[in-house]
């Protein structure tokens, strides 16, 4: 305990002597989360992360998340440092979507718009049309099938999935999945909600779609959250990472918040309800990055790259002001 707190007292005087705020995912650990709100950053889902960093009169970001964060801080805000306590945190929606190959799927439906996640790397970026997070691709998509358009989507086949059947949008989608979501659990939550009559479900759209048949909310982190608010009911059972609870509790105290079933510590679970990406993000990793600083925390992204992805994601930006 000694030794967190020292790494807290630590961070804070780094955050002070390098005019820097921390913005926070909300699927880091807990004490990640309540150091960034207790030092003015925030901590939010990934369109509110964008948002708040590149607003920030701070010279440098120190983006507690997964490297895609990191990037899209960098693309919006060129002439700030942007650190990250590991740049070793991926994203399996990231890695499963390698430009090369990306760029020949667009290049063989030539007559789709071209709409990505914003979990993808830079270079997928700039190769979209629009880039777009989980709290406004349906409006989007909506708004696109409205002009008449044809959408590829990528990287979540989910997500897609989701969005087309929500629109009724014509969607070709790329087949990546989030390892984290992938992995709940259709029968063992019917026999959970039957234990608990009582619950709503609460559904990330990064997941199967029989999970989120079974739901009563589908959402963003920040949209998951609001309707554990709204809801009438004194239980939630959570069908996303288990990060989500620290703020979701602090938003309703008096509620029972349960974890949705994954196949638990068995062969066939690989997270188990927590990325193993975000759970990087630890209390020395993000001092040693203030400190040091440099190649293995500074995220860097060309140019001429930066240039070709800032313009879907200002679209982005736009579209959800
Ligand atoms: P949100 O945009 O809902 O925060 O999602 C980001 C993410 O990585 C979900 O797995
Ligand atoms: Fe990517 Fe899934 Fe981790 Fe989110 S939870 S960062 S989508 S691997």
């Amino acid at each position: 305990a000694d030794e967190k707190q020292a790494y807290r007292d630590n961070i804070r005087r780094l955050l002070r002597e390098r005019d820097a705020v921390m913005v926070a995912h909300y699927y880091t650990d807990p004490e990640i989360q309540a150091l960034a709100e207790e030092t003015g950053g925030c901590v939010a889902d990934s369109l509110e992360m964008a948002r708040f960093g590149s607003a920030h009169s701070a010279s440098t970001l120190l983006v507690a998340g997964v490297r895609f964060m990191g990037e899209t801080a960098k693309i919006l805000s060129p002439e700030k440092t942007i650190l990250m306590p590991t740049l070793q945190a991926e994203c399996s929606l990231d890695l499963g979507c390698p430009i090369e190959a990306f760029d020949a799927f667009c290049a063989s439906h030539p007559d789709r718009t071209v709409v990505v996640y914003a979990n993808t790397s830079a270079a997928v970026k700039a190769r979209a049309d629009w880039v777009v997070t989980s709290s406004i691709a349906v409006e989007l998509i909506e708004h696109l099938d409205s002009l008449g358009e044809k959408i590829l989507w990528a990287p979540d086949r989910h997500l897609g999935r989701y969005v087309q059947q929500q629109t009724g949008a014509d969607v070709l989608c790329w087949q990546g999945a989030c390892i984290v979501h992938d992995e709940f659990k259709t029968q063992a939550l019917r026999q959970m909600k039957a234990l608990y009559p009582q619950a709503a479900v609460l559904v990330h759209p990064e997941s199967p779609q029989a999970v989120v048949d079974l739901a009563d909310a589908v959402g963003s982190t920040s949209q998951l959250i609001q309707a554990a608010k709204t809801l009438p009911h004194s239980h939630m059972i959570v069908a996303t990472d288990r990060g989500i609870f620290y703020k979701m509790q602090q938003a309703v105290p008096e509620k029972i918040l349960l974890e949705a079933p994954t196949a638990g510590e068995g062969a066939t679970c690989r997270s188990c309800a927590h990325c193993p990406w975000m759970a990087m993000n630890g209390l020395q990793a993000i001092a040693q990055s203030l400190q040091q600083g440099g190649e293995a925390h500074e995220v860097d992204v060309a140019d001429e790259l930066r240039q070709r992805a800032l313009t879907p994601l200002n679209r982005m930006l736009s579209f959800a002001a």
